[in-house]
């Protein structure tokens, strides 16, 4: 079976971690924390960066930081992992969906304007599959109506948009450095933002509110949501092979894209003029005209040894939000058909050209 993503792990990250553990500093101190979080905000633009034990407790801090009350609303789009949606919630927040642009699979920003409300607070934007959200519409109406804007950026390492850094463009960021990610520390997350308030507020929410000077003396509740100094280790060395990340993983799309040109009724991945897409992954949605679902071309590839997962499902389809009365009744088209017909491919790092050929070979043939 050809894995849909097996991370590469370099020499330079396993000496690394091999220095933080014979060092002693294993827990949620050290060096290695320091580093990756300066390193992190800066690569991404932004002034503070707070590392913390995934994508989905990073994003728990970044609402927390809105201090959301009973009915406050956060539009983001229904098409994502379901982390974003949940964190609004358990903070008592309700999450407002729009649908997903057809040609790129981004929150559609067009749909934004009409679901701002006086209880609005902020736009929690998800970019989707390595491609950027279309970011100036989004700052816009932020601006115009006083709203914070949070990037998920969890999927987009290293992706621009007008030449800014995914993560580097709203007041909060969130990244996850999960090991399906293209810089990966196993488990891992982190926050960026703009404001030394928000920066002093997340690291104290991430270590349980201790007060700096008062240990054991609180305040206010937190979490234990740290990173330790082994995995930001790990960061430090992923996040200096980067570039040839990227590199690869754009050299194993568009070798895609080129094979797959002559394909009738499927859309590939997108880049628009404005956008550099790192290609997280390589997602294929089979056109209408085909009469058959993801589920079945997946399983045909299955059967060729070419392991394939499905597209998310959106946020209004989920029966744990129907059942808290969420959603119920509303539709978004692009995202069901996104849900019903997309499946990505491998396309991790560590495969080599020759598996490539045999998922090309393999695809082809399914489609045929
Ligand atoms: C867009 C997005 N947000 C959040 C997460 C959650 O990250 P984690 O798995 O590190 O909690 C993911 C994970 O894949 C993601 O794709």
């Amino acid at each position: 079976m050809i894995p849909v993503c097996e991370p590469y792990i370099s020499a330079r990250d396993i000496e690394l971690v091999n220095d933080a553990l014979t060092s002693g500093w294993i827990s949620s101190a050290g060096k290695y924390l320091d580093l990756f979080e300066e390193r992190w905000a800066t690569y991404c633009g932004m002034p503070y960066g707070i590392a913390v034990s995934n994508g989905s407790t990073a994003l728990d801090i970044a609402v927390e930081l809105l201090d959301l009350k009973a009915g406050d609303e956060v539009i983001m789009p229904t098409f994502t992992i379901i982390s974003p949606a949940q964190s609004v919630v358990r903070a008592g927040g309700r999450p407002v969906l729009v649908d997903s642009d057809p040609e790129t699979w981004q929150m559609n920003t067009d749909q934004i304007e009409a679901k701002i409300t006086p209880h609005t607070k902020a736009i929690l934007v998800v970019h989707i599959f390595g491609h950027p959200a279309d970011m100036d519409p989004v700052m816009k109406l932020a601006e115009k109506h006083g709203l914070i804007v949070i990037e998920d950026a969890a999927e987009v390492h290293g992706a621009e948009y007008k030449g800014q850094r995914c993560g580097g463009i709203g007041h909060i960021s969130t990244f996850s450095f999960y090991a399906n990610k293209l810089v990966t520390t196993g488990e891992g997350g982190m926050v960026l933002t703009k404001s030394k308030e928000h920066a002093d507020r997340a690291r104290s929410l991430r270590n349980l509110c201790f007060l700096p000077n008062r240990r054991f003396y609180h305040e206010n509740l937190g979490y234990n949501y740290r990173l330790t100094n082994v995995q930001a280790a790990m960061g430090v060395g992923q996040a200096e092979h980067i570039f040839e990340t990227i590199a690869r993983k754009r050299e194993i799309a568009l070798t895609y894209s080129a094979a797959f040109a002559g394909i009738e009724a499927i859309q590939l991945p997108t880049e628009m003029s404005w956008a550099q897409n790192v290609y997280w992954v390589y997602g294929i949605v089979l056109g209408d005209e085909r009469k058959t679902d993801a589920v079945h071309v997946m399983h045909k590839l299955r059967n060729k040894g070419i392991e394939t997962r499905p597209f998310f499902l959106g946020m209004h389809e989920q029966p744990v939000f129907h059942a808290m009365g969420l959603f119920c009744g509303e539709n978004y088209p692009v995202s069901e058909r996104l849900s019903r017909q997309g499946f990505y491919i491998p396309n991790g790092l560590a495969l080599t050209n020759e598996q490539i050929a045999e998922v090309i070979a393999a695809v082809k043939e399914c489609l045929a």
